[in-house]
């Protein structure tokens, strides 16, 4: 549409200018035909003037007919009787009187060899208001006017012609090119922003491919560091303590320590090889899950930060509880990252607590992790599953991010909310299938 008005406009002006053009040529054509009528009449008036004094009474009237054929008759007049220099006899002739003689003057002979008086829609010659010569209709107004007096001592006529444009003899052809110019300029621009658009979108992609690349990269390293940090300091710390024991001779303890130590190790040896798949393929191993006994393996591998943190922990079991099917591994790594950060958000609290709800619900399995902590921010509400979204001075923002990523990949949904006088709540739904139960 836009185009359509484009080229309609930008044709119009083009044909109006080169229409403008061409008209700005036909008038100086007549202008300069106005010029060639003024001088030869001029010369010709003046011719008048030169001969009057040199004729005399036994002149020969064929011989001046015949050298100025517009000089149709003369006579010589009694010098006392006072005469005009020019006195119109009508029908395109005018007695011109000088001392004692008198010639009339046919204009329409005078004129009869100047072509370029055809040229005028109207032309006339005019003295004193008077008409001596008239060719056309004056009164129809024209677009061009052209009026000259002519300079002669005893002739001053006033020459004026005007003229209408010749509008069949425009190159009409030319006027109209703009409009097949405009439509091709138009036409190519189109095709160039197209391609643009094009080129661009395919650089787009491009970019944004490396980009996605790059990320995965960030995200599985980042997803590395984050899910070995917690087993690496609990494995410290439970050798730590072993050294401790050791040293003070108390061995009854170490075996306790090193099998929890052993337990994390484990841990480790499990999302390595986790990512390893991950990295060779996207498919984890499906098993069915006994949701109580996953939940305690959590609250083993985060045993020591419920006991620093001193985080009661309730959980509550619908009876009859499908088997959710899915890798233990991933939803087992979904529910440390929420407890993880239910701990963290608790830091100081003194009565921190996390309950750990299962039940079922459209068919699937609703878990619900709720804590006693001061909830979510307004921001973290919005952005906790953002990658790198964190308030913690410690934090990478990466836990949470992963946590929405498992459970997209189990075709489940996650939401956060606050509690109104608790804390954060996680709900998360995951599909059941059929055949496992
Ligand atoms: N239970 C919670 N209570 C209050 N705020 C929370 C809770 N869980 C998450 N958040 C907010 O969401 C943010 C993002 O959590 P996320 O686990 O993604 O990152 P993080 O814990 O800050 O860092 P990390 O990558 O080490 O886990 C947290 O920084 C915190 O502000
Ligand atoms: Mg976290």
């Amino acid at each position: 549409m836009l185009r359509g008005v484009t080229w309609l406009l930008l044709t119009l002006l083009s044909s109006a200018s080169l229409s403008g053009w061409f008209l700005l040529q036909q008038y100086e054509e007549k202008s300069a035909d106005f010029r060639i009528l003024y001088r030869d009449i001029t010369v010709k008036l003046s011719q008048h003037d030169a001969i009057m004094p040199l004729l005399s009474t036994q002149q020969n009237m064929a011989e001046v007919t015949h050298m100025l054929p517009q000089i149709v008759q003369w006579r010589h007049d009694s010098a006392l009787t006072p005469r005009m220099p020019v006195i119109p006899e009508g029908e395109g002739q005018y007695w011109l009187s000088h001392g004692g003689l008198s010639l009339l003057i046919d204009l329409t002979v005078l004129l009869a060899g100047e072509e370029e008086k055809k040229t005028f829609q109207h032309f006339a010659i005019s003295w004193q208001q008077a008409r001596l010569y008239e060719q056309g209709d004056g009164n129809t107004s024209t677009w061009w006017r052209w009026d000259k007096t002519v300079v002669s001592p005893n002739q001053p006529f006033l020459l004026s012609a005007g003229g209408n444009p010749t509008w069949e003899t425009l190159p009409w052809w030319w006027v109209g090119s703009p409009a097949l110019f405009w439509a091709l300029a138009l036409y190519l621009l189109t095709q160039y922003q197209t391609n643009k658009r094009r080129r661009d979108i395919a650089d787009l992609r491009a970019h944004y491919a490396e980009l996605t690349r790059l990320n995965t990269l960030g995200e599985l390293a980042g997803g590395m560091m984050h899910e070995l940090n917690q087993p690496l300091t609990a494995i410290m710390s439970y050798n730590q303590a072993a050294v401790r024991l050791i040293e003070q001779n108390k061995l009854a303890q170490i075996p306790g320590l090193l099998n929890a130590a052993v337990v994390q190790i484990k841990r480790i040896d499990a999302l390595l090889s986790q990512f390893r798949q991950r990295l060779a393929s996207d498919d984890a191993a499906d098993q069915p899950i006994v949701l109580p006994a996953l939940w305690l393996r959590v609250c083993q591998l985060l045993d020591n930060e419920f006991r620093a943190g001193k985080v009661h922990l309730s959980s509550h079991f619908a009876d009859d509880l499908s088997m959710l099917v899915a890798p233990p591994l991933w939803v087992e790594q979904i529910l440390h990252n929420i407890a993880s950060n239910a701990i963290q958000a608790q830091v100081g609290c003194a009565a921190a607590w996390l309950h750990f709800d299962v039940r079922h619900k459209d068919r699937g399995i609703v878990m619900t992790l709720t804590d006693g902590g001061p909830g979510l921010s307004e921001e973290a509400l919005e952005r906790v599953f953002m990658p790198f979204f964190t308030t913690r001075v410690a934090g990478i923002g990466l836990g949470m991010a992963l946590v929405d990523t498992l459970v997209h990949r189990l075709n489940g949904t996650i939401e956060a909310s606050n509690i109104a006088g608790q804390g954060a709540c996680f709900r998360l739904w995951f599909p059941l299938r059929e055949e496992a139960n």
